[in-house]
């Protein structure tokens, strides 16, 4: 038994962290950004690193008492630049949205052009969503996909740049199952006279297993969050090129503009504790079973995927070529918020989600988006994420009948039961 002091001094958050790690092992986590990192992960995390001040970077701290600290954060840089193959890295971003702004910060002044995936074609928020900070500083610009297929047209997209001349084009996504094609990026980018970031937050772990394009040579920066396929802590990574390909007297490089957006310019003091969880998942990821872990989160979309198309599911964009499948609902006649809630009563978590040209608002789409990271890290191959699929199924198709929910939650259950997760959590 974990926390045996927190549940006599503090029952109250006790009983909601028992509850948590419960939900977790019981139900079926299908939100395609969540994953379960590992226990060597998570142990660090709970440690007395997260006590220390060290803002800086290793060598060069503001405050005293970092030897050890110093130690972790430059491991934790050279196995980034290892596993991705990156002439650099800044471990210190808190998270996807810190790491995707602070290379607004190095490279954009504000009013500056950027050129990002619209939000309704999968893009994220902070690729200049209206709402977010990246929108209201830059003078945010968007491309979607084509309207029959439901991928990225990269005319339309080099049309669109020709147009905008952006500072900077950002691709990348957070709802969108197909393969994304950063030497094309690179061409438009090259055309338009912009710097090209990828964002890789969802793909990170196919990218360094090799089983999708890999975003260098061709981005100037990558980001990424470190906890969806890359199987980490709930954080962020910024990579990228040493030199600025626009400093041609190479004043000022890319690396430095980077460190310094990072650190002082958007955050404080580094999270200590989950730079050394991300140094440990950066370990595991230079695995072999790493990449058979991978192999086996696309072939379980596959055998979802499959399950959908047998039921005539209309999927958007036709299939899968990664982790994630978006589902088109549209015919059901309600939103996907309330297909969401059913499937959450039958112990399968995933998101309502808007898809390509949504008539529906995005507060209650027409979309669910689902992701097998999570089960295939549990153990689940092919044939039971066929039987996920079918129980999804089931499930909004009896979306308003309680008791039919109910009884796909025992079913639920007893499949989680045989594959558990954190056994040591009891
Ligand atoms: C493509 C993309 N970028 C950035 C983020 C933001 O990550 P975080 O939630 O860690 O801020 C996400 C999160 O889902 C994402 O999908």
């Amino acid at each position: 038994m974990i926390l045996n002091n927190l549940k006599k001094q503090d029952p109250k958050i006790y009983r909601a962290v028992i509850g948590e790690i419960r939900r977790q092992q019981e139900e079926l986590v299908l939100i395609a950004s969540e994953n379960y990192s590992s226990q060597n992960s998570l142990e660090v995390m709970g440690t007395p690193l997260s006590n220390k001040y060290s803002e800086g970077y290793p060598g060069k701290r503001y405050y005293a008492g970092n030897k050890f600290i110093d130690q972790v954060e430059q491991e934790a840089i050279d196995r980034a630049k290892k596993l991705f193959g990156a002439e650099h890295a800044n471990v210190q971003p808190h998270s996807g949205s810190q790491a995707n702004q602070a290379v607004y910060l190095a490279l954009l002044k504000p009013g500056d052009k950027v050129l990002g995936l619209d939000l309704g074609s999968g893009g994220h928020l902070t690729h200049g969503s209206k709402v977010n900070a990246s929108g209201k500083i830059y003078e945010f610009h968007s491309y979607g996909v084509d309207p029959k297929t439901e991928k990225l047209d990269y005319d339309q997209i080099e049309k669109i740049a020709l147009e905008i001349k952006p500072k900077l084009i950002v691709c990348g996504a957070t709802a969108y199952p197909f393969k994304i094609n950063f030497k094309k990026f690179r061409q438009i980018a090259d055309k338009a006279g912009s710097y090209l970031m990828a964002d890789i937050a969802h793909i990170a772990g196919l990218v360094v297993a090799g089983l999708h394009p890999h975003p260098f040579p061709h981005a100037d920066v990558v980001t990424t969050t470190t906890h969806k396929t890359l199987r980490g802590p709930r954080s962020g990574l910024i990579l990228c090129k040493k030199n600025d390909r626009f400093d041609l007297e190479g004043r000022a490089d890319l690396a430095t503009k980077i460190d310094r957006a990072v650190f002082p310019g958007l955050q404080g003091g580094p999270l200590d504790h989950v730079i050394a969880a991300k140094a440990i998942i950066f370990k595991e990821a230079m695995r072999a079973d790493f990449r058979k872990y991978q192999q086996r989160i696309l072939k379980n979309t596959q055998a979802m995927v499959n399950e959908f198309k047998k039921e005539n599911v209309r999927l958007v964009g036709g299939g899968s070529e990664n982790h994630l499948i978006l589902m088109d609902l549209s015919d059901l006649q309600v939103g996907s918020t309330k297909i969401q809630n059913a499937l959450e009563e039958a112990g399968i978590h995933l998101n309502r989600n808007s898809i390509p040209f949504d008539k529906r608002s995005p507060f209650d789409p027409s979309g669910l988006r689902l992701g097998t990271a999570a089960i295939t890290t549990r153990g689940f191959r092919e044939k039971e994420s066929a039987l996920v699929a079918q129980m999804i199924i089931e499930a909004i198709k009896n979306w308003e009948n309680k008791s039919k929910l109910l009884e796909i939650k025992k079913r639920v259950k007893e499949l989680c039961k045989k594959f558990p997760i954190y056994s040591n959590l009891k």
